[in-house]
């Protein structure tokens, strides 16, 4: 039935997708480059309008963005619940469509079954399409809610998927997988977002990589539960889902009630993946509270003092961290009541006395009198059963009565949704918050929840954040879950830093910060240059190697200053002042990652949004097979302009770790983005585990940052 279809365009300079609403669930007709102005959408829609099998049902449905099985659909069904198993599949015809200034909003209803459902769609001008979509109950008995995932058709070049995978300590390992007939699923049950599976797919041609191929990336906004879906079926037609994974019973609506999924993002590219995460961090940046002001450097105590708390070394610690140009002193575990390592005291945010003799604002007042501004770490979901907190309220852990608590960590986790357990830690937090000057919280949550409550757990947390948020608009949250088990985009619009990983050793981070950087921008991506020897793996690395690897993000220390030597000292400052100066380039340009041919090496850089300037690093990450490292493409310049190429040079980064360097090191070389990005560069021999850092600078601005 053409007439009675709709369709809706909607577009950003980079991405269209065009949305056909008929009697049912609106579909995606198209998602990929601009379209010419005059495209008939109506004749695209048929032109792509799939032939019937023989064999099967007389007519196929088109994918939908909430595939029905009631319709015939054969995908993953969009919208999963019954009422005690009747009925199972629901079949909703369009109510209304309402066209907004960047989007569309759909609503449909299925009376048979009792349901309504609403889709909001939203195609921002960075190019990240947003879904969300709810049911409400319109019966009169009960829904169980099983699932709720929008999904995108994927454009038909769409052949491998990308996921990222890892674990503790070893975050955003990417994987791929060709996607033959069958589904890849990745499913994330451990209660947050989780260290083993980020709510990030990409899909694309085979192949594709940083700067070529099509791909189309999803993330869910969400820290609880996930399932993300990439299906080829049968027929050849692809999608992708992305949904909250629900335990079951997990969501009962009673009559009238609504349930909301998180919101999926989802980006299009036609040149690679290096694009497609350009449009999220394009994205992340436009949100509210994304920060603009330069992002301090900070000092965390947690490699440094772990919880060996010592008022007069925590003030010499502070007073090293100032003088090499700290700006931001993070005072980790161990400063509340009985915290003497992690057995005990989580919920007993009070200060601990016999540490802080002189309460917390001694060392608060002397740190702000260093000109620093002062940062506290809290485990506010968390108590352990060895507590006063426990102790008066055991009822407040949640637990499954007549089952064996599981712990993690020694530790339990609170039911937020508990009114009283809320209470309590809003009015500790706020209290916290108001009687000291503290400018930063680093949020800490150290272990998988377990329970089929995660839902109402991950909403009753944001409500947590969002009314401190509003108490104290001016604190920076920091997002940490035993390092990088809480990084999305809905923590991520409640907090303005991620700690990327509990491992600090520098190559290893090469590769954690490489996965994260797919979605997060490198100013909330929290990087520190940790002790020479790697407290997570033992590995020793020069100064040189894991300032090249904490350069880029938002930069800090972890590592007790007050003993490293005089040299080290000169050097941290040294770096320090190096990243000042190229903070604004790197917090605010475009991030980009080479396909570099050697796999014994990583090219990554950002480049000024105008193309002025850029900075660049080779990472050897092992030894390579070739004898001197292969040319070095640079992407992303401005093609058109001549560049200024120099070596920024490294503190700590002795001779010896840079043999053979090529004719141009010593004079510097000049040459047009076009050649860099085409012919590459040639570079020193590098031992494995080091790094090289470039300075570009478009010659008509020489003075830039000189
Ligand atoms: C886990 C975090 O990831 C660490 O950085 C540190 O804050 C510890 N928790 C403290 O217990």
């Amino acid at each position: 039935m053409p007439d009675s279809r709709t369709y809706v365009a909607l577009t950003a300079p980079s991405v269209q997708v065009v949305v056909a609403v008929d009697g049912g669930v609106p579909r995606i007709a198209y998602w990929g480059l601009p379209l010419p102005d005059d495209t008939d959408l109506a004749e695209l829609d048929r032109a792509t309008e799939p032939a019937t099998p023989q064999g099967g049902l007389d007519r196929a449905p088109r994918l939908t963005l909430l595939p029905e099985q009631g319709r015939g659909s054969f995908a993953a069904p969009g919208i999963v619940g019954h009422r005690v198993g009747q009925p199972w599949s629901a079949v909703l015809a369009t109510v209304r469509t309402e066209r907004t200034p960047t989007g569309l909003t759909w609503a449909g209803a299925d009376p048979t079954s009792g349901l309504d459902v609403q889709l909001v769609l939203d195609l921002d001008p960075s190019g990240v399409l947003s879904i969300a979509a709810s049911v409400t109950n319109t019966g009169e008995t009960d829904y169980t809610v099983e699932r709720l995932a929008p999904t995108l058709t994927l454009p038909t070049s769409a052949q491998e998927v990308l996921t990222l995978a890892g674990r503790w300590s070893k975050e955003f390992q990417v994987q791929r997988q060709p996607l033959v007939t069958g589904a890849i699923v990745r499913e994330n049950a451990r209660g947050r977002t989780s260290h083993e599976s980020s709510p990030t797919m990409f899909a694309g041609t085979t192949g594709f990589g940083e700067t070529h191929g099509e791909v189309v990336g999803v993330h869910l906004a969400w820290s609880g539960n996930h399932l993300l879906r990439a299906e080829r079926l049968p027929d050849g037609r692809g999608y992708v889902q992305a949904a909250e994974l629900l335990q079951f019973g997990e969501v009962v609506l009673t009559p009238g009630e609504t349930y909301a999924s998180p919101t999926a993002h989802a980006v299009y590219s036609a040149t690679g993946l290096t694009a497609a995460s350009q449009v999220f961090h394009a994205f992340v940046r436009s949100m509210p509270g994304h920060p603009t002001a330069p992002r301090k450097v900070l000092l965390n105590t947690w490699e440094a003092v772990y919880f060996d708390h010592d008022v007069a070394g925590l003030k010499q610690l502070a007073d090293r961290a100032a003088e090499i140009g700290v700006e931001r002193f993070v005072l980790d575990d161990g400063w509340f009541r009985g915290r003497d390592d992690d057995t005990t005291s989580l919920g007993d945010w009070y200060v601990d006395e016999r540490k802080y003799p002189d309460g917390l604002g001694a060392l608060v007042e002397h740190v702000r009198g260093l000109g620093l501004e002062f940062g506290l770490w809290v485990e506010p979901e968390m108590v352990n059963p060895d507590s006063d907190l426990y102790r008066a309220h055991p009822d407040w852990a949640i637990a499954v009565v007549g089952h064996p608590e599981v712990l993690a960590r020694h530790q339990l986790v609170l039911d937020l949704a508990n009114p009283d357990a809320f209470a309590y830690l809003l009015e500790r937090l706020d209290h916290l918050l108001t009687e000291f000057a503290i400018g930063y919280v680093k949020w800490d949550m150290n272990r998988d929840l377990l329970q089929a409550q995660v839902h109402r757990q991950t909403v009753a947390l944001y409500a947590l954040l969002d009314e401190l948020g509003r108490r104290h608009p001016e604190v920076e949250i920091e997002s940490c879950s035993s390092g990088g088990a809480r990084i999305d985009l809905g923590i991520l619009r409640r907090t303005r830093r991620v700690w990327t990983s509990d491992c600090n050793d520098a190559l290893e981070r090469q590769l954690i910060q490489r996965g994260c950087s797919y979605i997060v921008p490198p100013e909330l991506m929290g990087a520190h240059i940790g002790p020479t020897t790697s407290h997570t793996t033992g590995r020793v690395h020069t100064l040189a190697f894991r300032a090249a690897t904490a350069f880029f993000g938002h930069f800090g220390l972890e590592w007790d200053v007050s003993s490293a030597s005089d040299a080290e000292r000169d050097g941290l400052a040294e770096i320090i002042r190096l990243h000042q100066r190229f903070r604004p380039l790197l917090h605010t340009g475009r991030v980009v990652r080479g396909d570099h041919p050697d796999p014994a090496a990583l090219v990554h850089g950002v480049v000024a949004t105008d193309g002025s300037e850029a900075v660049f690093a080779y990472v050897q990450l092992q030894t390579s097979d070739p004898t001197v490292p292969r040319l070095v493409q640079l992407p992303g310049l401005d093609p058109h302009r001549t560049y200024r190429v120099e070596r920024l040079a490294l503190p700590g980064e002795e001779a010896a770790r840079q043999k053979h360097p090529p004719p141009w090191y010593a004079t510097g070389l000049a040459l047009s983005g076009a050649v860099l990005g085409r012919s590459g560069l040639a570079l020193a021999v590098h031992d494995p585990e080091s790094a090289t850092l470039l300075h570009l600078l478009a010659e008509q601005d020489a003075s830039v940052s000189g």
